[in-house]
């Protein structure tokens, strides 16, 4: 079964700058492929400076005006954006699965969760209240003002196409602010319509702007972005190297920035745990996106009076998950993103092997698929050496290491320079509380494995970056604060 769209209209191949679908200046292209087979969909520019450049005079010259729009009707605006992204959910789903793989029901809730933060930055644009703050002195008033920080750079991953679209153009929209934006090299399209929607939802012309360029150019269009003052802020996912890069070159005009950066999550399974729970809750951490998240546990510990059973009830859910193209209803897992993430899995899983771990099911590529995918793998007898223990694999591997005492397992999680999010099943009530506070990351799963949501805030601690996404957080990320103090008063 072929992927196809009802609108065709919605697959673009021109940037969007100043309200014009707009060809880059060289002729040069980016092709995007599909991760299933590597067949070209389509090309798309490969901008450079000079896009990146028009696109920053765009959204500045757009700022005055969009920042004055009252706040209930930039939320009309940002609530029809909405509308219109369900309206299109299956269309929008089957760009997302063609471009990034994920399977087609993926794809879909994909698109519902990028329209949960659309939604919820809408409601959030009315209210960002200010302060009125006691004078300490009489005839004086005192308020603090929320104010958008100007032109903001998204530079969006290609791992949740719509969704990480949604939640940093939302509340920048919803702040005031207005956009230059590049979406991931191998993942355009998806932003790209999901910008066409907008415009046609109403966002003023100049207010988003997008570029689309490959890795290679990625660099020019970045720099030009970094070095411009009038961008006042940098909102990236992406991985750490690339986050740090960015803060370092942001310094030279202090732009405000929120990092997601890479992650290298433990999931602590406690001898106290509902172990059936502890499965279906690691199922559902790790094997959303083919492991291909931030998020996903990358080290699993298990507690030696339950290791066996939960490997054992691991191994058969991790079997029978049905690997294959994003256009098969029955697949659970799609190709990985490209031959690197497939190299990277491989090595990592190799080298495992190579230092002593027992293979449970998988450990290797689906060659009779083709060449992207990877069978999901369970590991047992993983350590602290291994790189899939110190690297985020960003794959469906799950390495199974051993603990008996609580502090043990404590420390080795926090071993990590990486702090985005932890997992621990237990039902001990004090447990709980304790563990929760002494796990070093920004999100804490307690006996869950979901837990993204737009009213909740995303983000790390440590090289995992700073800023949240999402939540009253994720809009605060996206204003200043103004001290305004009035006198000769009374
Ligand atoms: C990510 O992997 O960067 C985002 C995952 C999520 O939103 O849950």
């Amino acid at each position: 079964m072929p992927l196809t769209l009802s609108r065709t209209d919605l697959v673009r191949s021109a940037n969007f700058i100043a309200g014009q679908w707009t060809a880059a200046a060289s002729t040069a292209v980016l092709h995007v492929t599909d991760p299933a087979t590597g067949a070209v969909i389509i090309a798309v520019p490969d901008s450079g400076a000079a896009e990146a450049r028009a696109a920053i005079e765009a959204a500045h010259a757009a700022f005055p005006a969009w920042r004055k729009v009252p706040a209930k009707q930039r939320a009309a605006i940002i609530k029809r954006w909405n509308d219109l992204v369900l309206a299109h959910q299956d269309d929008l789903g089957t760009l997302i699965s063609l471009e990034q793989g994920k399977p087609l029901a993926e794809g879909k809730g994909e698109v519902a969760y990028a329209a949960g933060y659309i939604e919820w930055f809408a409601e959030e644009a009315t209210r960002m209240n200010g302060e009125v703050i006691p004078a300490p002195v009489p005839g004086r008033r005192m308020f603090a003002l929320k104010e958008p920080v100007g032109v903001v750079a998204a530079i969006t991953p290609w791992n949740f196409p719509a969704a990480m679209i949604a939640r940093k153009i939302a509340p920048a929209l919803a702040a005031g602010c207005t956009v230059v934006c590049k979406p991931a090299e191998d993942t355009p399209l998806t932003s790209l319509a999901l910008v066409l929607l907008a415009h046609e939802a109403g966002v003023p012309a100049g207010v988003l702007n997008i570029v689309t360029a490959s890795r290679e150019k990625t660099p020019e269009v970045v720099d030009v972005w970094l070095g411009d003052a009038r961008v006042r802020k940098i909102t990236f996912t992406g991985s750490t190297p690339v986050g740090k890069h960015l803060a370092r070159r942001s310094a030279d005009t202090l732009k405000k920035l929120s990092l997601e950066l890479g992650g290298n999550a433990p999931f602590i399974v406690f001898e106290d745990a509902d172990v059936d729970a502890a499965v279906d809750g690691f199922m559902a951490a790790k094997f959303r996106n083919g492991g291909q998240t931030c998020v996903c546990p990358n080290r699993v510990f298990v507690h030696a009076k339950v290791h066996e059973e939960f490997a054992t009830k691991l191994t058969a859910r991790v079997s029978a998950l049905k690997v294959g193209p994003a256009s098969d209803p029955a697949s659970q897992i799609g190709p990985m993103i490209n031959d690197r993430a497939v190299e990277k899995i491989e090595r990592h899983v190799q080298d495992a092997v190579a230092r002593g771990a027992k293979v449970l099911t998988g450990a290797k590529r689906l060659t009779e698929l083709g060449a992207t995918y990877y069978a999901p793998t369970v590991l047992t007898g993983a350590d602290s050496s291994m790189a899939c223990a110190c690297e985020e694999t960003f794959g469906p591997v799950a390495p199974l290491t051993v603990f008996t005492h609580e502090a043990e397992v404590i420390a080795a999680a926090n071993d990590t320079p990486f702090g985005l999010a932890a997992y621990f099943y237990s039902n001990d009530a004090r447990r709980i509380w304790r563990v929760a506070e002494l796990l070093e990351t920004g999100i804490v799963g307690v006996n869950e494995g979901a837990i993204s949501a737009e009213a909740a805030p995303f983000g790390g601690v440590k090289e995992s970056g700073y800023g949240r996404e999402g939540s009253t957080h994720g809009l605060e990320d996206y204003l200043h604060t103004k001290y305004v103090c009035q006198g000769l008063l009374d």
